[in-house]
Protein backbone atom coordinates (compact mmCIF):
# COMPACT_ATOMS: atom_id res chain seq x y z
CA UNK A 1 0.00 0.00 0.00
CA UNK A 2 2.82 2.13 1.35
CA UNK A 3 4.94 0.96 -1.87
CA UNK A 4 1.52 2.04 -3.71
CA UNK A 5 1.25 5.35 -2.76
CA UNK A 6 5.34 6.77 -3.43
CA UNK A 7 4.73 5.32 -6.93
CA UNK A 8 1.49 7.15 -7.72
CA UNK A 9 2.95 10.17 -5.41
CA UNK A 10 6.10 10.26 -7.73
CA UNK A 11 4.30 9.39 -10.84
CA UNK A 12 2.09 12.70 -10.54
CA UNK A 13 5.19 15.00 -9.55
CA UNK A 14 6.87 13.34 -12.69
CA UNK A 15 3.13 14.64 -14.46
CA UNK A 16 3.64 18.13 -13.27
CA UNK A 17 7.07 18.73 -14.34
CA UNK A 18 6.19 17.30 -17.57
CA UNK A 19 3.06 19.91 -17.75
CA UNK A 20 5.53 22.66 -16.24
CA UNK A 21 7.86 21.73 -19.00
CA UNK A 22 5.59 22.31 -21.65
CA UNK A 23 4.31 25.39 -19.99
CA UNK A 24 8.14 26.51 -20.22
CA UNK A 25 8.21 25.92 -24.27
CA UNK A 26 6.48 24.23 -26.48
CA UNK A 27 7.91 23.72 -29.93
CA UNK A 28 11.21 26.36 -30.50
CA UNK A 29 10.50 28.93 -33.22
CA UNK A 30 13.39 31.00 -34.52
CA UNK A 31 13.33 34.18 -35.71
CA UNK A 32 16.23 36.22 -38.07
CA UNK A 33 15.80 39.48 -39.06
CA UNK A 34 17.88 41.24 -41.38
CA UNK A 35 19.86 44.42 -39.61
CA UNK A 36 18.97 46.94 -37.10
CA UNK A 37 20.22 50.26 -38.89
CA UNK A 38 16.77 50.53 -39.94
CA UNK A 39 15.12 51.03 -36.31
CA UNK A 40 11.94 48.77 -37.39
CA UNK A 41 13.21 45.73 -37.19
CA UNK A 42 14.27 45.88 -33.65
CA UNK A 43 10.39 46.40 -32.99
CA UNK A 44 10.25 43.63 -34.90
CA UNK A 45 11.87 41.22 -33.83
CA UNK A 46 10.61 41.98 -29.74
CA UNK A 47 7.29 41.69 -31.25
CA UNK A 48 7.50 38.53 -33.03
CA UNK A 49 9.21 36.78 -29.94
CA UNK A 50 6.49 37.91 -27.58
CA UNK A 51 3.51 37.10 -30.22
CA UNK A 52 5.20 33.77 -29.81
CA UNK A 53 5.64 32.81 -26.17
CA UNK A 54 2.03 34.19 -25.81
CA UNK A 55 0.99 31.27 -27.74
CA UNK A 56 2.78 28.91 -25.64
CA UNK A 57 6.31 28.53 -28.08
CA UNK A 58 9.75 28.75 -26.96
CA UNK A 59 11.23 31.96 -29.43
CA UNK A 60 14.33 33.44 -30.19
CA UNK A 61 15.50 36.26 -32.37
CA UNK A 62 18.69 37.44 -34.25
CA UNK A 63 19.84 40.12 -36.34
CA UNK A 64 21.78 39.34 -39.41
CA UNK A 65 23.78 43.24 -39.57
CA UNK A 66 22.80 43.22 -43.07
CA UNK A 67 25.14 40.51 -43.73
CA UNK A 68 23.86 37.22 -45.34
CA UNK A 69 27.14 35.08 -43.67
CA UNK A 70 25.95 36.45 -40.54
CA UNK A 71 22.29 35.70 -41.11
CA UNK A 72 22.73 32.44 -42.30
CA UNK A 73 24.85 31.02 -39.24
CA UNK A 74 21.94 32.71 -37.01
CA UNK A 75 19.86 30.13 -38.96
CA UNK A 76 21.94 27.29 -38.69
CA UNK A 77 22.36 27.73 -35.42
CA UNK A 78 18.45 27.78 -34.84
CA UNK A 79 18.30 24.40 -37.01
CA UNK A 80 20.35 22.95 -34.02
CA UNK A 81 18.28 23.75 -31.83
CA UNK A 82 15.61 21.69 -33.31
CA UNK A 83 13.52 25.16 -34.68
CA UNK A 84 10.18 23.67 -35.84
CA UNK A 85 9.41 26.59 -38.09
CA UNK A 86 11.60 29.82 -39.17
CA UNK A 87 10.52 33.16 -39.26
CA UNK A 88 12.92 34.82 -41.61
CA UNK A 89 13.54 38.43 -42.89
CA UNK A 90 15.99 38.21 -45.23
CA UNK A 91 19.23 39.97 -45.86
CA UNK A 92 19.32 38.82 -49.61
CA UNK A 93 18.81 35.88 -51.89
CA UNK A 94 21.99 34.29 -50.22
CA UNK A 95 19.53 33.45 -47.48
CA UNK A 96 18.53 30.36 -50.18
CA UNK A 97 21.15 27.80 -49.63
CA UNK A 98 19.63 27.65 -45.37
CA UNK A 99 16.19 28.01 -46.33
CA UNK A 100 16.92 24.74 -48.88
CA UNK A 101 18.65 22.99 -45.89
CA UNK A 102 15.81 23.98 -43.32
CA UNK A 103 13.24 22.75 -45.75
CA UNK A 104 14.85 19.23 -46.08
CA UNK A 105 14.74 18.78 -42.33
CA UNK A 106 10.59 19.71 -42.39
CA UNK A 107 11.02 22.88 -41.05
CA UNK A 108 8.40 24.91 -41.78
CA UNK A 109 9.75 28.75 -42.81
CA UNK A 110 7.83 32.14 -43.17
CA UNK A 111 9.29 35.15 -45.46
CA UNK A 112 8.54 37.50 -43.12
CA UNK A 113 8.08 41.22 -44.76
CA UNK A 114 10.60 40.60 -47.73
CA UNK A 115 10.16 37.38 -49.83
CA UNK A 116 12.74 35.08 -50.14
CA UNK A 117 14.20 35.11 -53.82
CA UNK A 118 14.66 32.26 -56.03
CA UNK A 119 13.91 29.83 -53.40
CA UNK A 120 11.03 26.88 -54.21
CA UNK A 121 11.43 25.94 -50.71
CA UNK A 122 8.47 27.43 -48.60
CA UNK A 123 4.98 28.31 -49.24
CA UNK A 124 4.66 31.06 -46.90
CA UNK A 125 5.12 34.76 -47.52
CA UNK A 126 3.75 37.94 -45.07
CA UNK A 127 4.10 41.60 -45.99
CA UNK A 128 2.14 44.71 -46.43
CA UNK A 129 0.84 45.64 -49.70
CA UNK A 130 4.04 47.08 -51.19
CA UNK A 131 2.72 48.26 -54.09
CA UNK A 132 0.64 50.50 -52.30
CA UNK A 133 3.07 51.68 -49.96
CA UNK A 134 4.99 53.28 -53.09
CA UNK A 135 1.59 54.89 -54.55
CA UNK A 136 0.76 56.43 -51.08
CA UNK A 137 4.16 57.70 -51.17
CA UNK A 138 4.02 59.59 -54.65
CA UNK A 139 0.12 60.29 -53.73
CA UNK A 140 1.65 62.45 -50.90
CA UNK A 141 4.44 63.81 -53.56
CA UNK A 142 1.36 65.17 -55.80
CA UNK A 143 -0.83 66.93 -52.88
CA UNK A 144 2.47 68.21 -51.27
CA UNK A 145 4.00 69.55 -54.53
CA UNK A 146 0.63 70.18 -56.11
CA UNK A 147 1.15 68.63 -58.91
CA UNK A 148 -2.33 68.72 -60.68
CA UNK A 149 -1.43 72.64 -60.63
CA UNK A 150 1.85 72.20 -62.44
CA UNK A 151 2.13 73.26 -66.14
CA UNK A 152 4.66 72.52 -69.42
CA UNK A 153 5.87 76.10 -68.52
CA UNK A 154 5.53 75.92 -64.72
CA UNK A 155 6.56 71.95 -64.06
CA UNK A 156 7.74 71.11 -61.05
CA UNK A 157 11.06 69.53 -60.39
CA UNK A 158 11.94 65.58 -58.63
CA UNK A 159 14.40 63.53 -57.71
CA UNK A 160 13.95 59.62 -57.83
CA UNK A 161 15.62 57.06 -54.93
CA UNK A 162 14.96 53.90 -54.55
CA UNK A 163 15.58 51.19 -51.71
CA UNK A 164 18.24 48.02 -52.20
CA UNK A 165 18.20 45.91 -54.93
CA UNK A 166 19.07 43.21 -53.08
CA UNK A 167 15.34 43.70 -51.09
CA UNK A 168 12.31 42.66 -53.42
CA UNK A 169 10.11 45.32 -51.78
CA UNK A 170 12.01 48.12 -53.12
CA UNK A 171 11.03 47.31 -56.86
CA UNK A 172 7.29 47.36 -55.37
CA UNK A 173 7.80 50.46 -53.73
CA UNK A 174 8.97 51.77 -56.58
CA UNK A 175 6.64 50.39 -59.08
CA UNK A 176 3.94 51.42 -56.86
CA UNK A 177 5.20 55.21 -56.79
CA UNK A 178 5.74 54.86 -60.94
CA UNK A 179 2.51 54.60 -61.53
CA UNK A 180 1.49 57.70 -59.61
CA UNK A 181 4.22 59.59 -61.37
CA UNK A 182 4.30 58.55 -64.91
CA UNK A 183 1.28 60.35 -65.65
CA UNK A 184 2.81 63.85 -64.62
CA UNK A 185 5.85 62.97 -66.36
CA UNK A 186 4.36 61.88 -69.42
CA UNK A 187 2.30 65.44 -69.50
CA UNK A 188 5.93 67.38 -69.14
CA UNK A 189 4.45 68.65 -65.86
CA UNK A 190 6.90 66.99 -63.75
CA UNK A 191 10.38 66.72 -64.56
CA UNK A 192 13.28 63.94 -63.38
CA UNK A 193 16.59 64.96 -61.98
CA UNK A 194 19.17 62.10 -62.73
CA UNK A 195 18.50 59.04 -63.49
CA UNK A 196 14.91 58.04 -64.81
CA UNK A 197 14.22 54.47 -64.82
CA UNK A 198 10.21 54.41 -65.36
CA UNK A 199 9.75 51.36 -64.19
CA UNK A 200 12.05 49.36 -61.96
CA UNK A 201 12.72 46.90 -65.57
CA UNK A 202 14.85 49.51 -66.33
CA UNK A 203 17.71 47.40 -64.34
CA UNK A 204 20.56 49.83 -65.45
CA UNK A 205 18.63 53.26 -64.84
CA UNK A 206 16.90 51.56 -61.24
CA UNK A 207 20.63 50.59 -60.08
CA UNK A 208 21.82 54.18 -60.10
CA UNK A 209 19.22 55.47 -58.02
CA UNK A 210 19.31 52.47 -55.45
CA UNK A 211 21.00 52.32 -52.65
CA UNK A 212 22.62 48.85 -51.58
CA UNK A 213 21.34 47.58 -48.14
CA UNK A 214 19.64 50.73 -46.98
CA UNK A 215 22.57 52.63 -46.25
CA UNK A 216 21.95 56.30 -45.44
CA UNK A 217 25.26 57.47 -46.26
CA UNK A 218 24.80 56.03 -49.57
CA UNK A 219 21.28 58.23 -50.44
CA UNK A 220 23.07 61.28 -48.59
CA UNK A 221 26.05 61.21 -50.74
CA UNK A 222 23.71 60.76 -53.81
CA UNK A 223 21.96 63.60 -53.12
CA UNK A 224 25.12 65.53 -52.19
CA UNK A 225 26.35 64.73 -55.75
CA UNK A 226 23.09 65.43 -57.30
CA UNK A 227 22.48 68.81 -55.60
CA UNK A 228 26.25 69.77 -57.45
CA UNK A 229 25.78 68.35 -60.83
CA UNK A 230 21.98 67.86 -62.35
CA UNK A 231 20.45 69.44 -59.91
CA UNK A 232 22.52 72.59 -59.45
CA UNK A 233 20.65 74.60 -61.97
CA UNK A 234 16.91 74.08 -60.89
CA UNK A 235 15.07 74.18 -57.54
CA UNK A 236 13.85 70.71 -56.62
CA UNK A 237 10.06 70.11 -55.18
CA UNK A 238 10.24 66.61 -54.44
CA UNK A 239 12.03 63.47 -53.70
CA UNK A 240 10.85 60.35 -53.56
CA UNK A 241 12.72 58.46 -51.09
CA UNK A 242 11.85 54.96 -50.37
CA UNK A 243 11.84 55.28 -46.43
CA UNK A 244 12.35 57.43 -43.21
CA UNK A 245 15.62 56.21 -42.94
CA UNK A 246 17.16 57.26 -46.06
CA UNK A 247 14.58 60.08 -46.10
CA UNK A 248 16.07 61.81 -42.99
CA UNK A 249 19.60 61.11 -44.57
CA UNK A 250 18.50 62.95 -47.83
CA UNK A 251 17.06 65.89 -45.60
CA UNK A 252 20.90 66.34 -43.83
CA UNK A 253 22.01 67.08 -47.41
CA UNK A 254 19.45 68.98 -48.51
CA UNK A 255 19.56 71.30 -45.55
CA UNK A 256 23.37 71.80 -46.16
CA UNK A 257 22.38 73.31 -49.49
CA UNK A 258 21.92 77.46 -49.28
CA UNK A 259 18.89 76.89 -51.41
CA UNK A 260 17.31 74.62 -49.74
CA UNK A 261 17.17 76.60 -45.39
CA UNK A 262 14.17 78.47 -46.23
CA UNK A 263 11.65 75.19 -47.62
CA UNK A 264 12.54 72.28 -48.15
CA UNK A 265 11.21 70.02 -50.82
CA UNK A 266 8.78 67.14 -50.46
CA UNK A 267 10.71 64.33 -49.38
CA UNK A 268 8.56 60.86 -48.75
CA UNK A 269 9.72 58.11 -46.56
CA UNK A 270 8.01 55.02 -44.85
CA UNK A 271 7.86 53.15 -41.34
CA UNK A 272 6.76 55.65 -39.41
CA UNK A 273 10.36 55.98 -37.37
CA UNK A 274 9.99 58.22 -34.53
CA UNK A 275 12.52 60.63 -35.69
CA UNK A 276 10.97 60.77 -39.14
CA UNK A 277 7.39 61.55 -36.78
CA UNK A 278 9.31 64.12 -35.32
CA UNK A 279 10.72 65.50 -38.41
CA UNK A 280 7.18 65.44 -39.81
CA UNK A 281 5.50 67.26 -36.83
CA UNK A 282 8.47 69.72 -36.86
CA UNK A 283 7.70 70.06 -40.77
CA UNK A 284 10.53 69.19 -42.20
CA UNK A 285 9.97 65.39 -43.26
CA UNK A 286 6.42 65.51 -45.45
CA UNK A 287 5.51 61.98 -45.06
CA UNK A 288 5.46 58.44 -44.23
CA UNK A 289 3.90 55.11 -43.94
CA UNK A 290 2.73 54.20 -41.40
CA UNK A 291 3.01 49.89 -41.36
CA UNK A 292 2.16 48.91 -37.54
CA UNK A 293 4.59 46.12 -37.36
CA UNK A 294 3.18 44.90 -33.80
CA UNK A 295 0.17 43.87 -35.92
CA UNK A 296 2.52 42.18 -38.67
CA UNK A 297 4.11 40.37 -35.69
CA UNK A 298 0.52 39.17 -34.66
CA UNK A 299 -0.64 38.13 -37.51
CA UNK A 300 2.74 36.30 -38.31
CA UNK A 301 2.38 34.11 -35.12
CA UNK A 302 -0.99 33.16 -36.31
CA UNK A 303 0.01 31.74 -39.60
CA UNK A 304 2.85 29.75 -37.42
CA UNK A 305 0.62 28.56 -34.96
CA UNK A 306 -1.85 27.33 -37.94
CA UNK A 307 1.18 25.93 -40.12
CA UNK A 308 2.24 23.91 -37.19
CA UNK A 309 -1.13 22.50 -36.19
CA UNK A 310 -1.80 21.63 -39.96
CA UNK A 311 -4.67 24.25 -39.39
CA UNK A 312 -6.51 25.73 -42.38
CA UNK A 313 -4.87 29.52 -43.07
CA UNK A 314 -7.20 32.24 -41.49
CA UNK A 315 -5.13 35.47 -40.78
CA UNK A 316 -7.94 38.28 -39.45
CA UNK A 317 -6.55 41.07 -40.83
CA UNK A 318 -4.41 39.99 -43.13
CA UNK A 319 -5.38 39.43 -46.92
CA UNK A 320 -4.22 36.56 -49.82
CA UNK A 321 -2.78 38.11 -52.62
CA UNK A 322 -4.14 37.67 -55.66
CA UNK A 323 -4.94 39.29 -59.58
CA UNK A 324 -1.82 41.41 -59.75
CA UNK A 325 -0.31 41.52 -56.41
CA UNK A 326 -0.05 37.58 -56.63
CA UNK A 327 3.01 38.86 -57.90
CA UNK A 328 4.20 40.23 -54.47
CA UNK A 329 4.36 36.20 -54.12
CA UNK A 330 6.30 35.18 -56.88
CA UNK A 331 10.01 34.32 -55.71
CA UNK A 332 11.28 33.73 -59.28
CA UNK A 333 11.26 29.97 -58.63
CA UNK A 334 7.40 29.76 -57.50
CA UNK A 335 4.33 31.47 -56.20
CA UNK A 336 3.86 31.16 -52.34
CA UNK A 337 0.82 32.15 -50.75
CA UNK A 338 1.38 36.30 -49.77
CA UNK A 339 -0.75 37.72 -47.23
CA UNK A 340 -0.88 41.55 -47.18
CA UNK A 341 -1.72 43.96 -44.62
CA UNK A 342 -2.49 47.66 -45.22
CA UNK A 343 -0.16 50.05 -45.02
CA UNK A 344 -1.74 53.86 -43.63
CA UNK A 345 -0.02 57.40 -45.24
CA UNK A 346 1.02 59.46 -42.61
CA UNK A 347 1.37 63.53 -43.00
CA UNK A 348 1.37 66.03 -40.42
CA UNK A 349 -2.29 66.25 -40.87
CA UNK A 350 -2.94 62.62 -39.47
CA UNK A 351 0.32 62.52 -36.91
CA UNK A 352 -1.81 60.90 -34.00
CA UNK A 353 -2.87 57.29 -36.19
CA UNK A 354 0.70 55.42 -35.45
CA UNK A 355 0.74 57.64 -32.16
CA UNK A 356 -2.86 56.17 -31.27
CA UNK A 357 -2.51 52.84 -32.67
CA UNK A 358 0.07 52.29 -29.35
CA UNK A 359 3.76 51.94 -32.45
CA UNK A 360 5.68 54.51 -29.73
CA UNK A 361 7.52 54.17 -26.63
CA UNK A 362 5.30 56.26 -24.08
CA UNK A 363 8.02 59.40 -23.56
CA UNK A 364 7.94 59.40 -27.41
CA UNK A 365 3.98 59.28 -27.71
CA UNK A 366 4.00 62.38 -25.01
CA UNK A 367 6.15 63.95 -27.46
CA UNK A 368 4.52 63.70 -30.36
CA UNK A 369 1.21 64.80 -28.83
CA UNK A 370 2.37 67.99 -27.51
C1 LIG B 1 11.02 47.02 -45.43
C2 LIG B 1 11.00 48.49 -45.05
C3 LIG B 1 12.37 48.91 -44.54
C4 LIG B 1 13.47 48.47 -45.49
C5 LIG B 1 14.85 48.73 -44.91
C6 LIG B 1 12.14 46.77 -46.40
O1 LIG B 1 12.18 45.44 -46.78
O2 LIG B 1 9.78 46.65 -45.98
O3 LIG B 1 10.03 48.68 -44.06
O4 LIG B 1 12.43 50.30 -44.40
O5 LIG B 1 13.36 47.10 -45.77
O6 LIG B 1 15.08 47.99 -43.76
Amino acid sequence: MRKTLTILLALSAAASLMIGCQKKGGEFIGIAMPETHVMRWVKDGNSLQAEAEKLGYRAEVQFGDANQLIQNQQIQSFLTQDAKLLVIGSVNDGVGSVVTEAARDNVHIIAYDRIIPNSADYDYFITFNNFKVGVLQAESIVKGANLNAATADAPKYITLFAGSPTDGNAFFFFDGAMSVLNPFIDKGVLKVVGPYPRTSKDTANFQRIATENWQAPIAKTRMENLLNADARDVTLDAVLAPNDTLGRAIIEALKADEKYRTKLPIVTGQDAEFASAKSIKDGEQYSTVFKDTAKLAEATMILADQVLKGESINIPGAVLATGDLAEIGNTGAKYVNAYLLDPILVTKDNILVPVDANFYETYEAAELRQ
